[in-house]
């Protein structure tokens, strides 16, 4: 059988991190591609990795690119090509700039590439996502958000640093939009199968919610020089993950949403079952009237964003 063919469009911090985790799992052979302007970055990032094969033990082939015709026949595509936060900088001031940037790459998979599931993780993340459906015209069960994966991994974290817990313990569930607007849902969580509420007050999680809703600032603000780029890059390679090999993983993803939650048409984070299909099933989950609320909002957020890509794309 043969390998599976994994590109990665951009080879910049989450690329890079992607490709040596991919090469680690041995999902595949990775094609790292980034723009001539870089030079010999994507060829060195995929034979710096290559030479660590026989430490890792792994037999995956990588090789790096600045010419999207090595897109062709990939069965999942990553995207992070684009423009990273700044410090001062919200996901939204990324979005004239990113928009033209997914509009170049959705071109090139859709002519090379008909049939990849495509993982777009460049902010605006809710509006990339939507721009690239767009753009490639691919079946929306083909096209997904990397955010939810991330948010609730994050929440997870803050949880079991609390409780002083193993983060492997702790499920979370974060919805809605990858922005300020985001939801965490507190009888959502359960650590060691434990509901939350049974083990940490609202008020304590209130204030997780809140970290959670800003830890991709938080991570700007002490790198400096770009955004959060680990917890990024393994949170989109277990959806990647989840479709190579039919795991039915119930993550929370941005997915075009086809009047589920009342939304029709938009792109937002919910949690989904992906398996070989892409998207496979959408769950609806049951809020109180607060989150409803805060989900609503948060919607709304993502609407304002699309709208721009229709407008202005
Ligand atoms: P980075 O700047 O290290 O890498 C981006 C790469 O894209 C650069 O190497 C750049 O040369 C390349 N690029 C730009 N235009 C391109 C094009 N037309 N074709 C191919 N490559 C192109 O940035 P990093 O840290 O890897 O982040 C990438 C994106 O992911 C950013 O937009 C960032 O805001 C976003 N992000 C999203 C998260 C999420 O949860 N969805 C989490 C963290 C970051
Ligand atoms: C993050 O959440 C900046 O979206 C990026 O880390």
């Amino acid at each position: 059988m043969a390998r599976k063919k994994i590109v990665l469009v951009g080879a910049g911090q989450i690329g890079g991190t992607m490709a040596l985790v991919l090469a680690q799992k041995q999902l595949g052979d990775v094609v790292l591609i980034d723009i001539p302007q870089t030079e010999g970055m994507p060829k060195g990032k995929a034979l710096d990795i290559m030479e660590g094969r026989g430490v890792m033990g792994t037999s995956c082939n990588l090789t790096g690119s600045t010419d999207y015709a090595d897109i062709a026949g990939a069965d999942v595509v990553i995207v992070t090509a684009g423009v990273p936060r700044k410090p001062g900088m919200s996901r939204d001031d990324l979005l004239g700039i990113n928009c033209g940037v997914i509009k170049t790459v959705g071109e090139a998979i859709k002519k090379t590439a008909p049939n990849a599931f495509v993982i777009v993780i460049t902010n605006p993340l809710d509006a990339m996502v939507y721009n690239m459906q767009k753009v490639t015209g691919f079946p929306s069960n083909k096209v997904v958000g990397m955010a939810g994966v991330l948010d609730s991994s994050r929440l997870a974290c803050f949880v079991a640093m609390e409780l002083g817990v193993s983060a492997e313990d702790v499920k979370a569930l974060v919805m809605g939009g990858h922005g300020d607007t985001m939801v965490s849902l507190y009888e959502c969580v359960s650590v060691g199968g434990i509901p939350l509420p049974q083990l940490m007050s609202k008020e304590k999680f209130d204030e997780l919610a809140a970290r959670t809703a800003n830890a991709g600032g938080e991570i700007v603000s002490l790198l400096v020089r770009g955004s959060a780029f680990y917890s990024p890059a393994t949170s989109a390679i277990k959806m990647a993950e989840a479709y190579l090999l039919d795991k039915k993983s119930v993550l929370t993803c941005a997915v075009k949403l086809d009047g589920e939650y009342g939304v029709k048409g938009l792109y937002c984070g919910v949690p989904c079952v992906i398996g070989e299909n892409g998207v496979e099933k959408i769950f609806e989950v049951k809020m109180n009237a607060a989150e409803k609320a805060a989900f609503d909002k948060s919607v709304e957020a993502c609407k304002k964003n699309a709208d721009w890509v229709d407008a202005n794309a």
